[in-house]
C-alpha cells in the first residue's frame, strides 16, 4: 500500500498571474504587514508614509496619542495627502485644501457650506487596522482581522525575552534585495534549513549548530530554534553573561511575509517580503540597535549576512523559479521527518497549508 506523501505545490502557484492576484487580496490583504516603528510617530502629529501591496498609506499619532493608519487618499477627488515623514497639526490636502484632523475626521472643505446636504462631519479618511507589536507598527487592511496575538501566539512575549531592550531599538541599517522569483519561493527557502549545510557554510559552522535546528508552527508563525556554536567559533564577540538569551539564536516568521531574527548578543533584524509581481519579490532587511546607532559588530554581522546567507539564497531561489517555469517541473515529495529537525520540510508543508486555507482550496486534485 502506498502512503500519500505531501508534495511541493504545482508550478502554477508560482507562475500564474491570476493566482498571484488572488493571493494579494486573500493573503496580503488580510494579514498583518510591517509598516514602520512607533519611534517614527513619537509625538502627536508625527506621521510617515509607507506602502502595502503597492498602496500608499500613512501612519500618524493623533491628538489623543493613538497611533492610526489611513489610506493616503483624499475623500474629495483622490489626491494623495502626505509625502515622506514629518509633523502636522492637521492634514491638508494639497489639491483643494480639504482639511482633516489627525483622527481622520474631515473638518473643513472650502465652500462646502454653499451646498445643502453635505455634512463634513460624515466624512472620514479610510482607516486600516493598526497594532504596535514590540515597538513595530503593523497594519492589516482587513478591519475585521484578529489580533496579532491570535495570529502569532506568544511571539511578542518571546521577542521581549530574547531582546530585553526591544523598546529602545531603532533602525540602524537598511538593505533591499530584489529576487527574480515568486514571493513564496523566497519565504519557503527562508523557512527550511534542509538546504543550510550544503549552501550556507558560514551560517552552519559559524553561527548555529545545524543538528539542533528545528522549525515549528506556532499559530501562523514559524518559530526557528537552534543551539549556537561555542563562543570561540562565533564570528563576533558576545557577552554571554549579559542576560539569559544573550547566547541564543531564534527566528519568528510571521505569515506571510515578515521575519524577526535574533542573533546571539540579542541582535535583532527583520526581513520584510514585498511581492512586486508573480516572479519578483523585494526583501527589505533592517537591523536594529539601541537608539539606531551603528556599531562595529552590527556593521560586520549585517555585511557578513549579505555576503554569505543572503547572496547564497538569491542564487537558490532564482534557480528554483526557473525550474518552476519549466514544463519539466513535476512537484516532488516534501521530506517530512516525523521527528522534525533540520532535514525536514514540515515547515514548508505548514506554509502551503496556510496558503491554501487563505485561497479557500485544499490539497486534492493538485497534480502538476
Ligand atoms: S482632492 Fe483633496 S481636496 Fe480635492
Ligand atoms: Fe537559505
Amino acid at each position: 500500500m502506498s502512503v500519500e506523501l505531501a508534495r511541493a505545490l504545482p508550478g502554477r502557484y508560482y507562475t500564474d498571474e491570476a493566482i498571484y492576484r488572488r493571493e494579494m487580496d486573500a493573503v496580503f490583504g488580510r494579514t498583518w504587514q510591517y509598516a514602520g516603528h512607533v519611534g517614527e510617530v513619537a509625538e502627536p502629529g508625527d506621521y510617515f508614509v509607507f506602502s502595502v501591496l503597492g498602496e500608499s498609506l500613512f501612519c500618524v499619532r493623533d491628538g489623543d496619542g493613538v497611533v492610526r493608519a489611513f489610506y493616503n487618499v483624499c475623500r474629495h477627488r483622490g489626491h494623495e495627502l502626505l509625502e515622506g515623514r514629518g509633523n502636522r497639526p492637521r492634514i491638508v490636502c494639497p489639491y483643494h485644501a480639504w482639511t482633516y484632523g489627525l483622527d481622520g475626521q474631515l473638518q473643513r472643505a472650502p465652500n462646502s457650506q454653499s451646498m445643502s446636504g453635505f455634512d463634513v462631519s460624515c466624512v472620514r479618511l479610510q482607516e486600516v487596522k493598526v497594532e504596535v507589536f514590540c515597538g513595530f507598527v503593523f497594519v492589516n487592511l482587513d478591519m475585521q482581522a484578529e489580533s496579532m496575538e491570535k495570529w502569532y501566539p506568544g511571539v511578542a512575549e518571546e521577542l521581549r525575552e530574547f531582546v530585553p531592550d526591544i523598546d529602545d531599538l531603532r533602525e540602524a541599517k537598511y538593505f533591499e534585495i530584489d529576487e527574480r522569483c515568486n514571493w513564496k519561493v523566497s519565504v519557503e527557502n527562508h523557512s527550511e534549513c534542509y538546504h543550510c549545510r550544503l549552501n550556507h557554510p558560514t551560517f552552519s559552522t559559524g553561527v548555529v549548530k545545524p543538528e539542533t535546528y528545528n522549525i515549528r508552527p506556532q499559530g501562523h508563525c514559524l518559530r526557528h530554534t537552534t543551539e549556537c556554536v561555542n563562543l570561540e567559533r562565533m564570528t563576533y564577540p558576545v557577552d554571554l553573561q549579559a542576560n539569559v538569551h544573550a547566547g541564543d539564536y531564534s527566528t519568528w516568521l510571521l505569515w506571510p511575509g515578515v521575519s524577526f531574527q535574533v542573533y546571539p548578543g540579542n541582535l535583532l533584524n527583520a526581513y520584510v517580503w514585498q511581492p512586486l509581481g508573480v516572479d519578483r519579490v523585494r526583501i527589505v532587511r533592517r537591523w536594529y540597535t539601541v537608539g539606531g546607532e551603528s556599531n562595529e559588530v552590527i556593521d560586520r554581522l549585517a555585511q557578513q549576512d549579505l555576503d554569505t546567507t543572503v547572496a547564497e539564497d538569491v542564487r537558490l531561489v532564482e534557480s528554483v523559479q526557473r525550474g518552476l517555469n519549466s514544463r519539466g517541473y513535476v512537484p516532488g515529495p516534501l521530506v517530512i521527518d516525523p521527528n522534525e529537525g533540520v532535514n525536514s520540510e514540515h515547515s514548508v508543508e505548514a506554509l502551503h497549508g496556510w496558503l491554501l486555507e487563505a485561497l479557500g482550496e485544499d490539497r486534492q486534485g493538485m497534480d502538476g
